[in-house]
């Protein structure tokens, strides 16, 4: 069974979609079967991986709306091991569509029911709000992993999110944080090493060893379309993303069950 994983975290630009995209990238690489779902109308994680929102036939958008339909008729492959539901704007319509709809919450959960038993990894990336999406990818998921940015208000952002965890607990009983990977790390200052420390001692082992730096190439390489490791395996950013998956790989698990 899959290992469900949903990236949240309230606040946008903190690296969900760049660690969704590039550690399912290196956990596809380390011969993991991995489905990756974009469910932000934004659809950042799409594009970065290549693909253009108005060409798709089919994503997440359908899936939500046909969820006896299961997910692999709106599931493209990117490269070896990996596989994406993406997004498109119309997606942006659906949380009016949804509105009255009891149960829209677990939409998600009940659409991926089929592909649990194909993946060994299923990586969740929602919008920077806790909207409908939001709550989705928690209602779905086994776990949440944090991207937290690394400056002054970081610990400022925590709170929220446990506040939402606990709420969505209702639906979703055993959802835990499953790890906090501090993202967007400038080692050269002072501030962050003292904000690192401060996760660290508050958070203790949730949080991750593998810290994400700083790198301009994990900036470039979704208009490039790709994922750091193709686009630029040997930058700091790369080194990083293959260090996580390594982590997460040994957090949850390396046994491959097809
Ligand atoms: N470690 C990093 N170094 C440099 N740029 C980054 C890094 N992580 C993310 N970015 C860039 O910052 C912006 C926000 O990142 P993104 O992953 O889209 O955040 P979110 O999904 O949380 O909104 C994007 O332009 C992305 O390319
Ligand atoms: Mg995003």
């Amino acid at each position: 069974m899959a290992h469900v994983i949903g990236l949240c975290m309230q606040k946008g630009g903190v690296g969900k979609t760049t660690t969704t995209l590039n550690l399912g990238a290196a956990m596809a690489a380390r011969g993991h079967k991995v489905l990756l779902i974009d469910i932000d109308p934004q659809a950042n994680l799409t594009q970065g991986l290549g693909l253009d929102p108005a060409d798709l036939e089919y994503s997440i958008y359908e899936v939500l709306l046909n969820i006896e339909a299961g997910t692999a008729f709106a599931t493209q492959t990117i490269s070896a091991g990996l596989d994406i539901i993406p997004s498109t704007l119309a997606l942006a319509g659906a949380e009016l569509e949804l509105a009255g709809k009891v149960g829209r919450e677990l939409l998600l959960r009940k659409a991926l029911r089929a592909a649990r038993s194909v993946y060994d990894y299923i990586l969740i990336d929602p919008p920077p709000s806790l909207g409908l999406f939001t709550l989705n990818t928690m209602a779905a998921a086994d776990t949440v992993l944090v991207p937290l940015q690394v400056h002054a208000y970081a610990l400022k952002a925590m709170p929220q999110l446990e506040a939402t965890i606990d709420l969505v607990r209702d639906l979703n009983p055993p959802l835990t944080i499953g790890g906090i990977v501090c993202t967007l790390v400038d080692r050269r200052t002072n501030l962050s090493q003292a904000v690192e420390r401060q996760i660290r001692s508050t958070y203790g082992d949730l949080v991750f060893t593998t810290t994400i730096p700083m790198n301009t190439k994990l900036a470039e390489a979704p208009a490039a379309g790709e994922s750091i490791r193709m686009y630029a395996p040997s930058s700091a950013g790369a080194v990083a993303y293959e260090a996580l998956a390594e982590e997460l790989e040994a957090r949850y698990g390396s046994e491959k069950e097809a």
